[in-house]
């Protein structure tokens, strides 16, 4: 991420949901992501879960722009604000657990946090990158605003490329 806010933020709350700073006790969660296949369709796949219990820290996800999604307390997913170069300094990701998908809990954290990003950054872009072929992505995107700038060929698929504000 880029710029001079302070990190991290106080914890974001939205009507249902929290945007927080990751905990030691998120840990499960992030194995369970990084280990689904379903979460893995569209992002290179998923790791096996004994080499994920090995080598993921005690602390996963400590660091600027990283934020964990909770949900009654629990992790469901996880959104990114990076580095990036090109359109924009700044790329969104997100990755929310299977069982989280389908409640309007990933545009209700995004949007979120982008509304965070512009107060943080003013007038700075965000860019995001999907594959065409991940659909609820490709929904996702156009729910928060983000407009296409190209379409082109990495890792085997077609990519899309947006940025917001559109
Ligand atoms: C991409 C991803 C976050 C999208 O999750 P999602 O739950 O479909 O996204 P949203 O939060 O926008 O929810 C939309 C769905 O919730 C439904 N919904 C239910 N209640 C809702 C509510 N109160 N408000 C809004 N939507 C609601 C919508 O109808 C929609 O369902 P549909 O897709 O069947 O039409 C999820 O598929 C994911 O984590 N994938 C794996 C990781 C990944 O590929 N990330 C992208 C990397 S670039």
């Amino acid at each position: 991420m880029s710029g001079p806010a302070a990190w991290p933020p106080a914890p974001i709350r939205t009507e249902r949901l929290v945007l927080r700073e990751s905990e030691a006790r998120d840990r499960a969660a992030f194995i369970d992501l990084f280990a689904s296949p379903e979460v893995g369709t569209y992002i290179g796949g998923s790791r096996p879960r004994d080499e994920l219990e090995r080598t993921t820290p005690e602390l996963p996800g400590r660091r600027p722009g990283f934020f964990v999604v909770e949900l009654d307390g629990a992790m469901i997913g996880m959104i990114t604000l990076d580095p990036r170069d090109g359109v924009a300094e700044t790329e969104l990701g997100y990755l929310f657990l299977p069982e989280a998908w389908g409640h309007g809990y990933a545009a209700e954290a995004c949007a979120a946090a982008l509304g965070w990003f512009a107060g943080a950054h003013p007038g700075k872009p965000v860019a995001l990158c999907t594959q065409t072929a991940n659909a609820p992505s490709m929904r996702l995107a156009e729910k928060l605003g983000f407009t296409e700038v190209e379409r082109f060929e990495a890792y085997g698929a077609k990519q899309w490329l947006g940025v917001w504000p559109g």
